[in-house]
């Protein structure tokens, strides 16, 4: 008697799989200019001052004596550089070019975005070559990249660079963890069936906190092993 009831018995592993988003992603899924949390550089600063973080001070006046644009020295390739600490989807760019002089030093700049630090982040993919500004304007340049890093170079030229604001669009890019839990039932019930399996699934979704951020399924097949 008690032997056949064994019989009846069946271990089943169940393998689940739970995916995780990032939960920084879920917060900050909006367009925000990113560039105001970056660190700002350039190839040199002009007398020492107009740094590079006036470009990302979140005011676009564009007028030099006011502190909110930046200048390097007359460097062969000039360039300027965000680094926004993590990866971004970045749908656009808006500069804001000098206004009260020397709007024509922009022409011919180009922006770049992309991972590398190789020449500074110079080589990295190019937005777009801007070939003139309106003096004090502010233009928005679509780029659909990814990087962390966004430079502003005018390439093979001994010139200024002077930014007033660099605004930079975009959503960080989701991180996805993945994680695997092995389940063993010991149960009556044939898990072989769809339906028990979701039965027991609903289950475990029943005490998921966070079901945006944990996407919970059944990743194979169960295994059962018949006792005997
Ligand atoms: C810049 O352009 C994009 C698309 O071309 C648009 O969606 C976005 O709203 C613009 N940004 C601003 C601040 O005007």
């Amino acid at each position: 008697m008690s032997s056949s009831k064994m019989e009846n018995s069946q271990w089943s592993n169940l393998y689940l799989g739970i995916c995780i988003f990032s939960l920084q992603w879920i917060l900050t899924y909006q367009q925000v200019n990113v560039a105001l949390r970056g660190i700002a550089t350039q190839s040199s600063s002009f007398s020492g001052y107009y740094y590079a973080s006036f470009a990302i001070d979140g005011n676009r006046a564009s007028d030099l004596r006011l502190s909110s644009c930046t200048h390097t020295n007359a460097d062969n390739s000039p360039w300027w550089r965000v680094n926004l600490l993590a990866m971004y989807d970045i749908s656009n760019v808006i500069i804001t070019n000098r206004g009260d002089a020397c709007a024509e030093r922009l022409n011919g700049a180009e922006i770049h975005i992309g991972n590398s630090l190789i020449n500074n982040g110079n080589n990295n993919p190019r937005c777009v070559v801007i070939p003139s500004m309106p003096a004090g304007a502010s233009v928005n340049y679509t780029c659909n990249m990814r990087g962390r890093y966004v430079n502003v170079i005018i390439p093979n030229v001994i010139q200024y660079l002077t930014l007033c604001e660099v605004e930079v669009y975009g959503v960080p890019v989701p991180v996805f963890k993945k994680a695997f839990l092995r389940i063993m039932f010991n149960s009556n019930e044939d898990l072989s069936n769809p339906t028990m399996r979701e039965k027991v699934l609903g289950k475990i979704k029943s005490t998921n906190v966070q079901p945006s951020i944990f996407q919970i399924q059944w990743t194979k097949e169960p295994e059962l092993e018949t006792e005997t």
